[in-house]
C-alpha cells in the first residue's frame, strides 16, 4: 500500500507541466551555475508579486535557511521572542545559537496571542520572530497594526514568518518599506507546490538587508527556471490553493463529525487533539503520516497537511478506526 504522507505541510498536487518542462530546461544546463540576470528576474518577480521594490527582496534556497541566518545575525546581543508552539527549527535554532529565548505560550481553545502580553515581553533589544498563520496551530497571531506598533520601537527587531501566506491572505509585506528593522519571510515551497526546489526569499528592511546582503545567494538552475516559470504563470498557484482550502473546510467538517477535537486553521493543515494518544504512532502503523506534535504540546496533539479528496478520506478513515479500535 502507498504511505499517504500528511506531515509536512506540502501541496499535494504536483506542479504543472509548464512549470516541470522549465526545471527540465535547467537540468541540461546543469554544469552551470544560475547566471546573475536570471537570478535578478526573479527577484523582480517577487517583488512585483510581494508589492515592495526589488531593493528589497533577497533569495534563500529555503525559508528555514534564511530565519537560520537571521537568528545567526542578530541574536547575540538580543532576547529572542517566539512563541510557543511554533514552527520548530526556528526553536530549535534560536536555543542553540541565542543566549535568551522567551516562547509565549498560545493556548486553548483559540490558540491566540495576546498582542500586551507580546508588547510587555520585550526588552530594549529584542528579536521578535512569528510564524503567521502559525506553525502548527493555523492561526492568524498578528495583524498589520500590531506589526506596525512593535515595529515603531526601532530598537527591536521582527520577522514575520508568513510561509503559509497565500492561505490566509495576511501580509505585512509592504511595512517594510517604513520599517527598516521588519523582514517578512515567505517561501515557494508551500503553495506554489515546489518543496523539492527549495526557493524561499525574505522581503526584507534596511536593517535586515545590510546583515543578509553580505552573504551572496545562489539557487540551483533548476530552481531558479521552476520558480520563474511558476511567478509569471501563476494561475495554477492560485487554483491549488483554493482546492486545499476547500478541501480544509470538508476535512474540518468531517473529523468534527467523527468526534474530533479539531482547531480552525488558516493554513494547509489542521490541528487536531486525538481522542488516542499515540494518535500519530497508531496511523503510522496504518502507513498514515501526520506530525506528532508532543514536543511542543501536550500529548495527543496532531497536525494533519490537508492533502488530495482521497488522502483526505484514507486519513479520517483511518482515524476512526484507531479511535473506534482503542
Ligand atoms: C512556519 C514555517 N516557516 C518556514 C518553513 C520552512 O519552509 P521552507 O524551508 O521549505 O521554505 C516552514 C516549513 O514547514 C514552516 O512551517
Amino acid at each position: 500500500m502507498n504511505v499517504v504522507k500528511l506531515d509536512m505541510n506540502e501541496m499535494p498536487y504536483a506542479p504543472p507541466q509548464h512549470v516541470i518542462v522549465a526545471a527540465g530546461k535547467g537540468l541540461s544546463d546543469l554544469n552551470r551555475y544560475a547566471d546573475a540576470q536570471g537570478l535578478r528576474q526573479l527577484r523582480e518577480l517577487l517583488a512585483e508579486y510581494a508589492g515592495v521594490s526589488e531593493h528589497h527582496v533577497v533569495l534563500s534556497p529555503g525559508s528555514d535557511f534564511l530565519l537560520r541566518e537571521i537568528i545567526h545575525a542578530f541574536s547575540r546581543e538580543r532576547q529572542v521572542v517566539t512563541v510557543s508552539p511554533s514552527f520548530l527549527p526556528t526553536v530549535q535554532i534560536a536555543d542553540r545559537f541565542a543566549p535568551k529565548r522567551l516562547g509565549i505560550r498560545l493556548s486553548p481553545p483559540d490558540f491566540g496571542l495576546d498582542p500586551d502580553l507580546l508588547i510587555s515581553a520585550l526588552e530594549p533589544l529584542s528579536l521578535v520572530i512569528i510564524d503567521n498563520p502559525n506553525n502548527p496551530t493555523g492561526q492568524i497571531l498578528l495583524d498589520r497594526g500590531l506589526v506596525a506598533t512593535i515595529a515603531e520601537r526601532q530598537e527591536t527587531l521582527v520577522v514575520v514568518d508568513e510561509a503559509y501566506f497565500e492561505f490566509s491572505g495576511v501580509t505585512c509585506a509592504q511595512l517594510v518599506t517604513d520599517h527598516p528593522n521588519l523582514c517578512v519571510v515567505r517561501t515557494l515551497d508551500k503553495a506554489f507546490g515546489l518543496a523539492g526546489a527549495r526557493v524561499g526569499y525574505a522581503i526584507a528592511g534596511e536593517v535586515f538587508l545590510n546583515a543578509l546582503s553580505s552573504f551572496y545567494v545562489s539557487l540551483p538552475q533548476t530552481s531558479l527556471y521552476a520558480a520563474t516559470e511558476a511567478l509569471q504563470n501563476s494561475g495554477y498557484m492560485r487554483r491549488n490553493v483554493s482546492r486545499i482550502v476547500r478541501e480544509r473546510e470538508r476535512l474540518w467538517q468531517a473529523l468534527r463529525t467523527l468526534g474530533a477535537c479539531v482547531y480552525p486553521s488558516n493554513a494547509n493543515f489542521l490541528l487536531l487533539k486525538a481522542q488516542v494518544p499515540d494518535m500519530a504512532q497508531r496511523l503510522r502503523e496504518l502507513d498514515v503520516w501526520v506530525s506528532d506534535m508532543s514536543n511542543q504540546l501536550p500529548l495527543g496533539y496532531i497536525r494533519v497537511s490537508v492533502g488530495t479528496r482521497e488522502e483526505n478520506k484514507m486519513f479520517a478513515t483511518r482515524y476512526n478506526q484507531v479511535v473506534c479500535g482503542s
